[in-house]
């Protein structure tokens, strides 16, 4: 089909990996300026940001380790561990915490055995919150992979996360 990708020019492997952040790096003139567009393209590239790829990132900038993790432990998209293949974002906006929110996360944190900001060990889950998913008339809302499930309570998890291999 035309126009159709068919990602065969994707990186496959760590050193194509790393060729290409090596690129991004250069592209954004290892400007410590631009720290947080190279991490973004980083986290792109890898999935996520481990520490072999952050200290890539600081030889090649000869930037000290200490102001690179400053960066990525302050803004909570960066991530240094791995994700799940389904990650689910529980609703701790206003409305969903009255309507029992707190008590649908501490269900799936002791059902899944992780907490907020954590990955289960097969790396099925990843396991977030967010302030509002836009479903307040239906609270408690819980988002897995951008589809919410609504009036969640504990009793229902188990059933809901069945359906996610
Ligand atoms: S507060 Fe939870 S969906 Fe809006």
């Amino acid at each position: 089909m035309e126009g159709a990708c068919d990602c065969s020019n994707q990186p496959v492997n760590d050193q194509e990996r790393f060729d290409l952040l090596r690129q991004v790096i250069l592209d954004y003139e290892k400007k410590e300026s631009n720290l947080i567009q190279i991490l973004h393209m980083a986290q792109a590239i890898f999935d996520y940001l481990p520490e072999n790829v952050l200290k890539f990132i600081g030889t090649e900038m000869n930037m000290p380790m200490s102001a690179i993790y400053a960066v990525v432990s302050f803004y909570s998209y960066f991530t240094t561990q791995p994700k799940g293949r389904h990650t689910i974002q529980v609703c701790m906006g206003t409305a969903c915490y009255v309507r029992g929110g707190k008590k649908v996360l501490d269900g799936l944190k002791e059902t899944l055995k992780i907490d907020v900001g954590q990955t289960t060990p097969d790396r099925r889950f990843s396991l977030e919150v967010k302030r509002c998913i836009g479903s307040c008339s239906l609270a408690p809302a819980v988002s897995i992979d951008n589809v919410v499930h609504k009036r969640v309570n504990p009793n229902k998890l188990q059933d809901i996360l069945s359906k996610y291999d």
